[in-house]
């Protein structure tokens, strides 16, 4: 997982990383820190082998570190938070050991995790990961929370 740690430790993600913590210190709603990422990727990994793929751990690992990076963008009036995602992905992932071939499908997991379409295998693992992370069961903001109510997660998934 030594080029995941790349990421991590690279410093254009520790700036915006740090710049959506505390963007997001006093939001009541989801917030985008590091255990939402480390949720969508191990429940990410979890799909795949329950879909028969054996997971490919350090793309999904990189994908999902990456993938609300342009979050503190957005919130400044920005970029959507998957095109600043993809921005800042573009420039910290040539530094991290992936090929050429493993940046451009982390692109496509970062820039196809929101909306409404058509997705296949890992693609489809990892916006479902995106969407199943959160437990809007217990949270006390959910009945303001502005998700459709179908989206919302209504109860531990299994
Ligand atoms: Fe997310």
């Amino acid at each position: 997982m030594e080029r995941v740690n790349r990421i991590w430790n690279h410093p254009l993600y520790q700036e915006n990383f740090r710049l959506l913590l505390l963007m997001e210190a006093d939001r009541k709603f989801c917030c985008h820190g590091l255990s939402h990422c480390l949720d969508v990727a191990r429940l990410a990994c979890l799909l795949e082998w329950e879909a028969g793929r054996r997971p490919d751990k350090e793309l999904i690992y990189g994908a999902a570190l990456l993938h609300d990076l342009g979050r503190a963008g957005e919130y400044q009036g920005g970029a959507s938070h998957e095109e600043g995602s993809l921005i800042l992905a573009k420039q910290i992932l040539p530094d991290c050991g992936y090929s050429e071939e493993e940046q451009k499908e982390i692109l496509k997991l970062i820039g196809s995790h929101r909306g409404v379409r058509e997705r296949e295998g890992l693609a489809a693992s990892f916006f479902r990961a995106d969407k199943e992370s959160r437990c809007c069961f217990a949270c006390p903001a959910e009945p303001e929370c502005h998700w459709a109510e179908e989206k919302k997660n209504k109860s531990i998934l299994l």
